[in-house]
């Protein structure tokens, strides 16, 4: 596990082209989001080949992250999310964070089942809120301070 880099976005947007129909981040996004700022952090394998990354959005002055993206390659080992997903909740309690949202598929069943299981909780229904017009889970996990 490492923080991805700007010379990650091209392996990141043809990661992210062969899992997502949908709601794509281009490379120029990745670059962007590896430039600071955020919390960019990527699975690699002994070969270097990255098999998932997670993004979390950080804003200034709030105390909230937004876990914008996790991705693991197809067929890189089932759990890979799940470890970058850990990662990204250690780095958020590092950084003092007091929680985390995300939006999700509600028919997205291996990720709800991650999620649910790491304790976000649904929090609403946002209709819409997809490129094809798919409605979005919101889903929050609070964490408390300490933990
Ligand atoms: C979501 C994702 C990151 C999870 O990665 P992962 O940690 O490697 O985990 P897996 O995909 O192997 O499975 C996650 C959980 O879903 C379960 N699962 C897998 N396929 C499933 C299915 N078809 N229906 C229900 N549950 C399923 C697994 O058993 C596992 O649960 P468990 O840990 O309780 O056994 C990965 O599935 C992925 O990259 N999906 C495509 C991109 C995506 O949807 N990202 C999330 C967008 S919000």
């Amino acid at each position: 596990m490492r923080r991805g880099t700007p010379d990650d976005a091209a392996a990141l947007a043809a990661l992210e082209a062969r899992t997502f129909a949908h709601d794509r981040i281009s490379r120029r996004g990745f670059r962007r989001f590896a430039q600071g700022g955020n919390v960019l952090l990527v699975a690699v394998e002994a070969g270097g080949r990255i098999a998932g990354y997670a993004l979390l959005l950080l804003r200034r002055n709030s105390r909230r992250g937004r876990l914008y993206a996790l991705a693991r390659d197809g067929d890189a080992p089932p759990g890979t999310g799940r470890l970058l997903l850990l990662a990204v909740l250690d780095e958020a309690r590092g950084r003092g964070l007091r929680g985390i949202g995300l939006e999700v598929r509600p028919d997205n069943l291996p990720a709800r089942r991650l999620y649910e299981g790491l304790g976000f909780a649904p929090l609403d229904v946002v209709p819409g809120y997809y490129e094809d017009g798919a409605a979005a889970l919101r889903m929050r996990l609070d964490l408390e301070e300490g933990a």
